[in-house]
């Protein structure tokens, strides 16, 4: 059992989750993750490790609701305890002294880059980062990021902060540099990822993404998180999470992900009435 010592709605449907987990904090690296049960009878979901307080022995997260399982969680209370959280995992994100460094993120992405921000800017990276978001009331800790970004950009779907459109408007950003970057950091949807690969294939620039499969036990015992890489067969809990975006599989990816869609509806048709509605921030079900 892990206490939750924060839990809080930061924009709509992004979630902050503090838990007190102090063998985590004492270890966890920037770009690594947790596994996740809300109760006894709930799954085990990974999320990223967006911030953590080594002193205080805590780890917080940033998530996402978008099912059963997030649902259930964005349920708990500071002073509720989650059954399990299990960590860290993943190898952590490659920090190296790049030159100028661009993060790309989007809905929780936005989150778990913040370590992985600090790190590339202690190693003496330039950094610039990018959001992503529907509209601008989506974009949330800015205030942590400038006072570690060399330069901010946004990007808003309905164009009401920073340029209009989704992430195809990158290349308009990469262009209106006077050099492109030297490296590109991605977190967040799959779209997100995959396309921001994509527009960086022709400029050569290395981009490494954070896969979010569906994952079972973390451990590389499952098979589940299966990811095709280079034409090579990996395991996203034990081999990444972070790869080379140019050399992903997304097709595939994309089509495993979607493997128990009809069972997580189903899970919602059956459990309807006990569906959290949040007022004023607060859990209603
Ligand atoms: C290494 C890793 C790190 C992650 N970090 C975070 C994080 O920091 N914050 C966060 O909000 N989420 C993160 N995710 C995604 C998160 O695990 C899923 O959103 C969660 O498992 C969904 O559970 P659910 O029961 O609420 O939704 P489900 O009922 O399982 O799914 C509901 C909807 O979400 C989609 N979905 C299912 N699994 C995933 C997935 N793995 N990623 C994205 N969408 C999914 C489904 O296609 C479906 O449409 C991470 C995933 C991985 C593998
Ligand atoms: S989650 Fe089971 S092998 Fe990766």
């Amino acid at each position: 059992m892990n206490k939750i010592i924060e839990r809080k709605m930061i924009v709509p449907n992004m979630h902050l989750l503090t838990l007190e987990a102090p063998d985590i904090a004492s270890k966890v690296k920037p770009g690594q993750f947790v596994i996740v049960r809300a109760n006894d009878e709930g799954e085990r979901i990974p999320l990223s490790v967006a911030d953590w307080d080594e002193e205080k022995g805590t780890v917080t997260i940033i998530f996402m609701e978008v099912g059963a399982s997030t649902g259930a969680l964005a349920c708990l209370a500071a002073g509720d305890s989650v059954a399990t959280c299990v960590g860290p995992l993943g190898n952590e994100t490659e920090i190296g002294n790049f030159g100028t460094v661009m993060c790309v993120g989007g809905c929780y992405g936005i989150g778990s880059l913040y370590p992985v921000v600090k790190a590339l800017k202690k190693a003496g990276n330039r950094v610039i980062m990018v959001f992503e978001a529907r509209s601008n009331y989506l974009i949330y800790w800015v205030d942590k990021y400038i006072k570690l970004a060399d330069k901010i950009f946004n990007v808003t779907r309905d164009g009401s902060l920073g340029l209009k459109g989704h992430i195809s408007r990158l290349p308009d950003i990469i262009n209106g540099l006077p050099n492109p970057p030297d490296r590109v950091i991605v977190n967040g949807c799959t779209f997100l990822m995959a396309r921001t690969s994509e527009m960086t294939r022709d400029p050569s620039i290395p981009t490494v993404v954070n896969l979010n499969p569906i994952m079972i036990d973390g451990t590389g015992m499952c098979g589940v998180c299966r990811v095709t890489i280079n034409g090579k067969m990996k395991f996203a809990c034990v081999d990444g999470p972070e790869f080379s975006g140019h050399e992903v599989d997304w097709k595939e990816f994309l089509s495993r992900r979607k493997a128990y869609l009809e069972e997580e509806v189903l899970f919602f048709r059956r459990s309807e009435p006990k569906q959290a509605v949040h007022k004023e921030g607060k859990c209603q079900a």
